[in-house]
């Protein structure tokens, strides 16, 4: 058994991952740790009393390395080079969900803030899974997407190749609450998102760079990415709309079958996807149409999971040298 910690457990995907982690057969949950640590796992999630019983540590670089071969850092960007550097040093294998260690040193440095683990950046594996499972068998640090870039990757990365990028690629994109985290604030409060809907940093939100970076690393390309978030009531979920014109007849239905065919985590669905049929899973759903050179793509997927905390696990799992689909969750919360 690889033993396996989780630093942040007291937010949202934290606590994902130990949901998941408790029952995996491969990894044995060891330590778990957030800011002020002294409690309990089940006093910070009353929905695992009965289940899981584990102490809470203050998080600290040694103690994590003493008890885990493998760390999960469900950390606030900024927070995670903080431990990362210490973790790698200690020959231990991290999977980090911030942004830390997503984006080229540029890209990270404009959007987010001054990078303090310059040393371990380059040798981080993004980890869209279908797009770098190779690579992340063979790294000791693997940094997680964000949400809204997987969704929207995995939709229009099989297309890139059939549009014309010298047109911008239009995203628009719906989003649970739970994207924004477990702390409070004015825009996610109850009476603000109950009965709305509402666009947030339009054309301006950083993940828009993040998804124009690997669209470029993997099809060599450049596309000016607008993208628009949009905040919806409902706790978890993202649907993600891809507008993009193409320069190539092409059947869409086929483009998706032909690149996700030995993928098993993502569904091809013949009429559009809704975030319900994902919600729980770590499947992508995604759909797609043509009306003359106008593509419009579409997918759902759970964003604190497969958006986040199971695409972490399918990557410790990849780096365990395990199979990648162990643990996962594959049933809905339907209805
Ligand atoms: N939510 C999503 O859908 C989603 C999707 C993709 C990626 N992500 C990324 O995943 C990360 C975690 O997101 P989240 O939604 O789980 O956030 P969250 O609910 O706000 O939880 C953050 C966790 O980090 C802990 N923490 C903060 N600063 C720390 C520090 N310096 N040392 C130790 N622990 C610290 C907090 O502990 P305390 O309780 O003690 O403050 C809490 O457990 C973020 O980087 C986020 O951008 C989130």
């Amino acid at each position: 058994m690889v033993k396996v910690g989780v630093v942040g457990a007291s937010g949202y995907t934290g606590l994902e991952l130990v949901k998941m982690l408790v029952n995996h057969p491969g990894f044995e949950l060891t330590y778990l740790a957030t800011t002020q640590g002294d409690t309990t796992i089940e006093a910070l999630h009353p929905s695992l009393k009965g289940v899981v019983t584990m102490p809470v540590e203050k998080a600290d670089a040694a103690s994590v390395s003493k008890a885990c071969d493998l760390v999960f850092l469900a950390l606030p960007h900024k927070a995670s080079m903080g431990f990362v550097k210490h973790l790698i040093a200690a020959g231990l294998k991290v999977v980090d969900l911030s942004a830390d260690y997503r984006l080229e040193l540029d890209t990270y440095e404009e959007n987010y803030c001054a990078h303090e683990d310059r040393e371990n950046l380059p040798s981080a594996v993004y980890a869209l899974i279908e797009y770098y499972r190779e690579d992340l068998k063979d790294t000791n640090l693997a940094a997680g997407p964000g949400c809204y870039p997987t969704a929207t990757l995995l939709g229009i990365l099989p297309f890139i190749p059939y549009i014309d990028t010298s047109v911008p690629l239009f995203v628009d994109a719906k989003s649970g609450v739970s994207g924004a985290g477990k702390k409070l604030s004015e825009t996610t409060h109850f009476v603000t998102v109950n009965d709305n809907i509402f666009a947030y940093n339009p054309l301006k939100h950083r993940h828009a760079p993040e998804i124009a970076e690997k669209i470029k690393m993997i099809h060599g390309v450049n596309v000016h990415v607008n993208f628009v978030p949009h905040l919806i009531p409902a706790t978890r979920g993202e649907l993600v709309s891809v507008y993009a014109t193409l320069k190539a007849d092409i059947d869409p239905m086929m483009v998706l079958k032909e690149a996700y065919e030995n993928d098993t985590f993502i569904r091809v669905r013949e009429t559009p996807v809704s975030i319900k049929n994902t919600a729980g899973t770590h499947f992508c759903d995604i759909f797609a149409a043509v009306n003359g050179n106008a593509l419009f793509v579409s997918s759902a997927i759970d964003n604190l999971l497969r958006g986040a905390s199971s695409q972490a696990l399918a990557a410790a799992n990849l780096m365990c040298g395990y199979d990648e689909g162990m643990g996962l969750p594959t049933i809905a919360y339907v209805p």
